[in-house]
This record gives C-alpha cells, sequence and structure tokens, in this order.
C-alpha cells in the first residue's frame, strides 16, 4: 500500500511532475528526483517502492544511520529544454511541504544534485534533505560534513558522483570475479562513474553509449578521455574520440560481445526483445528497473545473471546516509572501503541465496529487504 502519491501539473507548461512515497520509515522517506519527457505516474510509484527495498537492505545494527521509507519524484520535461530550470524551480515550490516534511531527496536520471539544491533555497529550503534533519542531534554538523564529503574531489570527479559507480563496479566484480569486457548503456553519474571504477579494476570498457548513440572498440575505450569530453548531460563530444573508436546507433550496445552488461540510463531498456541479444553473463542493474520482469525471466532460463538495482545501484543512497549520520568521515577512501565491503557482503549473500534455493537473486533481495523491515 502506497504512503501517498502526487499529480502536480505546472501551470507555465502544463506538464505534470509526480510524487510517490512509497512508505514512512523514522517518519521520513528517501528517494531522488528524475527529469525525463514522458515520465510516468507508475514508473516513479515503481521506483518509489524499490527505494523502500534498497532503504531496508542498508540496514546494519549499529549504525547511526537506520533505514528510512522510500520515495521517488519525477518532472515530466526534457533535462536539456529551456522549460527545464523553470519547471524544477515550480515543482519544488509545489512539493515544499512534503520535502520539509516526509520527503528527502536528492539527483536521479536528468538532474544534477546542484541544480536541485538551487531550486530548493529558491523556495526557503535550507537543503534537498530538510525532512531528515529532525532526526539528528546535532544537524549544522552532519551538513558541514556532507558539504565536505560532497566537495572531495578524485580525478575531477566529485564523491558524490563516485559513490555510486563505486558500489556498482563492485556489485559486478562480486557477481563475475574474472569478467574482463565491460559495455555500459549511459554515462553520467552512474555510468562514468562505474566505467573508471571497472576500468581501474583491469576490466575493459568496449562499449558506452549516451543519448546520442553507442562508441565502441573491442580492444577497450580510454575511459579517462571520454570522461573528460562528456559534458553535464553525460553526452560524448564525439569529435575527441580516437580513429580506431567506432560509432554505432545506440541500440546496438546489446549486441556487442562483453562478460558484464551494465545498463545506467534509462529505466526498462532490456525488454523481452532486448533480452533475447543480451550476450554477456551477467548483468548489473545500475539504473533503476531498466530489466523488465519478463526479460528478467528469459536471461535467467539463459543463464545469465542479473544483480538486481536494489543492491547494485545502493550505494550513493547509502554513502549519503552513512556520511550525514556520522558513520563514516567525509573522505574518499573511507567512503570506497565502506561502500566495497558492504556490497561485497550483501550481493555475496543475495548470490548465495539465490543459488542455494534456486531463485532469481531479485527474489532473494526482496526477502532480504522485507526481513530487514
Ligand atoms: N545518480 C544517482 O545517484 C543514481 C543512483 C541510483 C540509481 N540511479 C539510476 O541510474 C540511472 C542513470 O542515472 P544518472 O544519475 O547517471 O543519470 P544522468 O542524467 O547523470 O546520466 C544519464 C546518461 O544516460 C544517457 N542516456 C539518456 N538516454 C539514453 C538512452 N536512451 N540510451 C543511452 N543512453 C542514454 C545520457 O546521455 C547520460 O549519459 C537512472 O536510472 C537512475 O535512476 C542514479
Amino acid at each position: 500500500m502506497t504512503f501517498l502519491q502526487v499529480v502536480w501539473t505546472d501551470e507555465v507548461t502544463g506538464r505534470p511532475g509526480y510524487l510517490v512515497i512509497d512508505r514512512l520509515g523514522r517518519g521520513v522517506s528517501s528517494g531522488g528526483l528524475r527529469m525525463r519527457a514522458g515520465v510516468t505516474l507508475d514508473e516513479v510509484a515503481d521506483l518509489a517502492r524499490g527505494m523502500s527495498r534498497k532503504e531496508a537492505l542498508a540496514y546494519e545494527p549499529g549504525l547511526n544511520y537506520q533505514p528510512l521509507g522510500g520515495a521517488k519524484g519525477g518532472i515530466d520535461c526534457d533535462p536539456t529544454s529551456p522549460d527545464a530550470t523553470g519547471m524544477l524551480e515550480r515543482y519544488v515550490a509545489a512539493m515544499k511541504p512534503l520535502l520539509r516534511d516526509y520527503w528527502a531527496t536528492g539527483e536521479d536520471l536528468g538532474l544534477r544534485q546542484e541544480a536541485i539544491e538551487a531550486a530548493c533555497r529558491k523556495a526557503g529550503m535550507r537543503t534537498t534533505i530538510d525532512a531528515v534533519l529532525p532526526l539528528l542531534d546535532d544537524p549544522d554538523a552532519a551538513l558541514a560534513r556532507l558539504d565536505e564529503a560532497f566537495a572531495v574531489r578524485v580525478g575531477d570527479i566529485s564523491l558524490g558522483d563516485l559513490a555510486g559507480g563505486c558500489g556498482v563496479a563492485e556489485a559486478a566484480l562480486t557477481a563475475l570475479p574474472d569478467g574482463r569486457t565491460a559495455v555500459i548503456q549511459g554515462f553520467g553519474s552512474m555510468g562514468g562513474s562505474t566505467a573508471r571504477f571497472l576500468a581501474d579494476a583491469g576490466v575493459r570498457i568496449v562499449g558506452i553509449s549516451d543519448a546520442h548513440g553507442l562508441i565502441a572498440n573491442p580492444t577497450g575505450l580510454d575511459v579517462e578521455e571520454l570522461l573528460r569530453s562528456r559534458d553535464p548531460y553525460g553526452r560524448i563530444d564525439r569529435a575527441r574520440l580516437r580513429p580506431e573508436d567506432m560509432t554505432l546507433p545506440g541500440d546496438a550496445w546489446l549486441d556487442l560481445d562483453c562478460d558484464i552488461l551494465i545498463p545506467a540510463a534509462v529505466s526498462y531498456s532490456v525488454g523481452v526483445a532486448e533480452a533475447a541479444r543480451v550476450r554477456a553473463r551477467v548483468v548489473v542493474e545500475a539504473a533503476n528497473v531498466p530489466v523488465t520482469p519478463q526479460a528478467e525471466d528469459l536471461l535467467r532460463a539463459r543463464g545469465v545473471v542479473v544483480v538486481p538495482d536494489v543492491v547494485a545501484n545502493s550505494a550513493t543512497n547509502s554513502w549519503w546516509w552513512w556520511t550525514l549520520f556520522g558513520d563514516i568521515p567525509a573522505e574518499a577512501d573511507a567512503a570506497f572501503a565502506k561502500i566495497r565491503s558492504w556490497m561485497r557482503r550483501v550481493v555475496g549473500e543475495i548470490l548465495a541465496g539465490a543459488d542455494a534455493t534456486g531463485r532469481s537473486p531479485r527474489a532473494v533481495a526482496y526477502e532480504l529487504s522485507e526481513r530487514n523491515l
């Protein structure tokens, strides 16, 4: 049963926005805000349910951070459109009472953290997570620690963006320790940082797609150069490719030979038709809900392991809360160590449970999250 669903209509563009609070935990909920032309209430509700599970899976006795409920927001607008900033500001102003008391949010597909923060400040809020501040003993110190953590940059990428990719890469390496090659759909916060961590671990990245198409090279792409050539929307400047890099239609990401396939862009990108084309041994869901349930059944029948989103992409969310609640300091090494050990333990437990019972990793993950709830 869903706690709350809100449908909002922008008075200027006439376009809708949504908020779904799936459930409260400790009186509040956590979940990002996405901007995508065509986003639907069902999609946002699906994502909010996933956030509740993600929060519950993060439960560890003894930590200061104890799980919150799950929520998600969605604004129906192309993030590159001239309407985007105004619509974000009007949406945030309209949701202010809920943001203040019930919903702590952050960046998701199509929106940068800085843009949401600016809109919240304009609406008279202190942060995008004002709702959780009453849970803290010393909110000022906690916010200062979070600001400090966000200001940490490694190789010109902020720790806030790196946390998620560190987790996705660790999930992939736990599921397939001998994985040699990977293809990634999406090169924004999640896809970009996942590519870096996998490449650093010695995995050859043979394909990366963005909204404009696929870039492929069977001998391996130069991930750091591609990261430098990204724009704020995660689009790669084709002029900076090497002569040996190939450009292909975006859809071709499924057909490349690789061990690890990582959807890190839109939801529902792998349906039944797409599942039949997957050649990888492991699919790691960096995006939220990228593989449909029917496609997942097909992949399982073919022996392809799908590491579910509620685990694989959960590190950004957990890192925020571990940092805010003081379980880890505002340092990159401490953050990566915590993310890696947590991810290794939980993915290991889920895959072992799946092996032992013959159920899917997702079914085992959902059961674990129910148990924690
Ligand atoms: N950012 C986070 O903290 C976070 C955390 C957990 C999960 N996620 C999920 O990860 C996914 C990506 O989020 P993000 O924050 O990295 O987004 P982003 O906006 O930073 O990047 C999205 C990337 O996908 C590309 N893209 C868009 N449409 C595409 C398409 N049809 N085909 C191929 N590429 C396409 C864009 O060009 C860009 O490279 C979303 O599903 C989001 O819900 C994000």
